[in-house]
C-alpha cells in the first residue's frame, strides 16, 4: 500500500496540479518552512465565499510540493468555512505514508499558508 502512496506523492511532485500564480487573487499568502527555508505561496480567487481558482508556487522537497498540489485539488469549489475545517489529519491522509517530525513540517507547510491566508492572519499558530 505504501508504494501506491509513494508513487502518488512523486506524481504530484513531478506534475504539480494548479501550479502557478493568479493575477489579482482575492487571497494570497506565502510562508516558509523555518527548518529549511523552502517556500510556498498560495493564491485564491473567490466567487462569493467559494474557491473559484487556486494556484500554488514556490519550491521545496517532494513532500511539501506534493502536499501543496494535493491540497489545491482538495479545495477547488470549497467554501472558506470548509477550508477552515481542514486539519492536519486530512493532509496526512492525502500523503498516506508515515512521517517523522521534520517531514511533518514539510507536509503541513501548504496548509499553514492556506489557513493563514484564509484567516487573514500574519501567522498561523503552530499545532
Ligand atoms: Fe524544505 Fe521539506 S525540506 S519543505
Amino acid at each position: 500500500m505504501d508504494d501506491f502512496y509513494r508513487e502518488n506523492i512523486l506524481d504530484h511532485y513531478k506534475n504539480p496540479r494548479n501550479f502557478g500564480t493568479l493575477e489579482h487573487p482575492d487571497i494570497s499568502y506565502q510562508d516558509s518552512n523555518p527548518l529549511c527555508g523552502d517556500e510556498i505561496r498560495i493564491d485564491l480567487k473567490l466567487e462569493g465565499d467559494k474557491v473559484a481558482a487556486v494556484r500554488f508556487s514556490g519550491h521545496g522537497c517532494a513532500i511539501s510540493q506534493a502536499s501543496a498540489s494535493m491540497l489545491t485539488e482538495m479545495i477547488e469549489g470549497k467554501t472558506l468555512e470548509e477550508i477552515k475545517q481542514i486539519g492536519k489529519e486530512d493532509i496526512l491522509e492525502n500523503l498516506g505514508i508515515p512521517l517523522g517530525p521534520v517531514r511533518l513540517k514539510c507536509a503541513l507547510l501548504a496548509l499553514k499558508v492556506l489557513k493563514a491566508g484564509v484567516y487573514g492572519l500574519k501567522e498561523w499558530p503552530e499545532g
